[in-house]
């Protein structure tokens, strides 16, 4: 019997170094696409899959995150008095958003360890994680759609998608069976392999749906790829067992908004379809001048 997904875990303690200087002193989660800091799609993504519970691991540094899903009484009683209904209607609405709570990882050894924080979080129950960077713009919440999988094959589930040439070896991937349209077995995982090493074409995404069992294979999972302790490792050890793992290719858009290209694609996505912003941002958009020559100006 499968458990219901109740519970989600972001990991959020990393370092963001891939977006300095912005993220010196500011949580890479807290990038804003347009009006929304990156992990408040996350939560949203989560809610709508029907997440009641979250566990955000965090690290020094990472306090506007709590403070953003925090009630923020000054903020509430200005908006009030200002007769700022709608906005005031927003900012309450993300302090209820879910039960969210938080947890540190002390040191940032790697994603399997940041995982690994939320063991007591979890306790006996299947559980998601989503990485906050992995923007998912799609009909079906990508987390629901893991969901599926997990409720139909009663197993541990992954997010994969295919990715072109040498940009394979920034991921994890894996090498599986297909057994229904755009759903796998997982028969191996290797994290950021070669290109050449890569067993597929197949990459893991930031979005997972894992039995408390992932927590034992952990504990005992050494540093590897960059020296930390990954979670494709773990998984390999289960996968070793026998464990039935599955991963299901996702239907949507993914963005790498930790990414500064992929974070720029997507905030321009997200601008145009803005109810608000979007009809006047194409027409600053086709304005531009995108000829070859104005480029080097
Ligand atoms: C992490 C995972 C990797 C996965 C990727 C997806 O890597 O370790 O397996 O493919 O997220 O975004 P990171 O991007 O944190 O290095």
């Amino acid at each position: 019997m499968t458990h219901k997904i109740r519970k989600a875990v972001f990991p959020a303690a990393g370092l963001g170094t891939r977006f300095l200087p912005a993220t010196k002193s500011m949580p890479k989660e807290m990038l804003t696409l347009v009006d929304k800091p990156l992990i408040q799609y996350g939560v949203e993504e989560a809610v709508a899959s029907g997440i009641e519970s979250i566990l955000i691991i965090t690290g020094r540094d990472k306090a506007s995150i709590e403070n953003h899903f925090d009630i923020s009484f000054e903020l509430e009683q200005v908006l009030k008095e200002r007769g700022k209904t709608e906005a005031f209607k927003q900012v309450r609405a993300l302090s209820e958003i879910a039960q969210i709570v938080y947890t540190r990882q002390k040191q940032a050894l790697g994603l399997g360890h940041a995982i690994y924080q939320a063991k007591e979080f979890a306790g006996d129950e299947a559980f998601a994680v989503m990485l906050p960077d992995d923007i998912m713009d799609s009909e079906t919440p990508a987390l629901k759609q893991l969901i599926d999988v997990y409720e139909k094959y009663d197993a541990p589930v992954l997010a994969t998608m295919q990715i072109e040439g040498e940009t394979i070896s920034r991921f994890g991937v894996i090498d599986a069976e297909e057994v229904e349209p755009n759903v796998y077995k997982i028969k191996d995982v290797i994290e950021k392999p070669k290109y050449e090493d890569a067993p597929s074409d197949m990459a893991v995404i930031g979005r997972y749906i894992f039995t408390p069992e992932l927590f034992d294979a952990l504990e005992k999972t050494e540093p590897g790829a960059g020296g930390e302790i990954q979670v494709a490792d773990g998984l390999r050890t289960l996968l070793k067992k026998g464990r039935p793992y599955y991963a299901v290719k996702l239907e949507g858009t993914r963005h790498d908004a930790g990414d500064k290209l992929g974070f720029l694609i997507a905030t321009v996505e997200y601008a145009l379809k803005n109810e608000n912003l979007g009809a006047e941002f194409r027409d600053y958009l086709k304005s531009l001048n995108l000829s070859a020559d104005s480029a080097k100006k």
